[in-house]
């Protein structure tokens, strides 16, 4: 997950997968579409450290993020990333994405990431799109193992990561080259029979 756009697609060439339209009644998770835009772009405004703490290089682009929702992508034909949008479910506004990635078939594991917008944060939002999206994972993608990054500054993470069972499994020491700095990355890894049961929404 380090460039937003890059190895990012929407259709998936994984037999019988489509993309999810899941809700828990309040949020949402769906295809990210041409409404999207101007959300998705403003939240990199209002949050400077969101780039750095999605690992992303660049900032994301109008005219590469229009073309990437208006459009299936469906390359490279082994989907190792697919992002989606998390929004309101009655207003449909954009509230953010959820995503997994590093996605490897052969071993059925992913690592899963999400960001919502800065005006969304701490209502619940970002768990409910995280438990809409690990159930869809295991349950109808057929993922057994799914594994969180974080850098080490990250501090809603934990949180997050412990709140759904997630077993904090180390540190990955200067794992990824980032903007010029290799940076070390704390893991989290969580089993398909270890989901925490739901808590109630807030
Ligand atoms: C991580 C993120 C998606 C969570 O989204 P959210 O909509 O704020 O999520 P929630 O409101 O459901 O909060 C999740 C929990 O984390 C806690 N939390 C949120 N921010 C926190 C902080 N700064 N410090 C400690 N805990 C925090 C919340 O209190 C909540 O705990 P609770 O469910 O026990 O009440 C959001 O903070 C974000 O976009 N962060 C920046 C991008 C990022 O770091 N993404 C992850 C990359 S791996």
């Amino acid at each position: 997950m380090r460039d937003p756009t890059a190895r990012v697609h929407k259709s998936p060439t994984i037999p019988g997968v489509a993309p999810p339209e899941l809700s828990d009644g309040r949020v949402q998770v769906r295809a990210l579409g041409a409404r999207d835009v101007e959300a998705y772009l403003a939240a990199f405004d209002e949050d400077a450290d969101l780039l750095n703490l999605l690992g992303y290089e660049d900032a994301p682009k109008y005219e590469k993020l229009r073309r990437w929702f208006a459009e299936e992508w469906v390359e490279p034909p082994e989907l190792r990333q697919w992002e989606f949008a998390v929004a309101d479910r009655e207003t449909d506004a954009f509230l953010g994405t959820i995503m997994i990635h590093s996605c490897d078939w052969k071993n059925l594991r992913a690592e899963m990431g999400g960001w919502t917008v800065p005006s969304a944060r701490d209502q619940g939002v970002g768990s409910a799109a995280f438990r809409l999206l690990l159930d869809w994972a295991f349950d109808r993608v057929g993922l057994e193992r799914i594994e969180i990054t974080a850098l080490p500054e990250n501090v809603s993470i934990p949180h997050l990561a412990g709140k759904f069972g997630f077993t904090y499994e180390g540190t990955l020491r200067k794992r990824n080259l980032e903007r010029g700095r290799r940076v070390d990355l704390l893991i989290w890894g969580l089993l398909k029979g270890e989901r925490a049961p739901a808590a109630p929404p807030r």
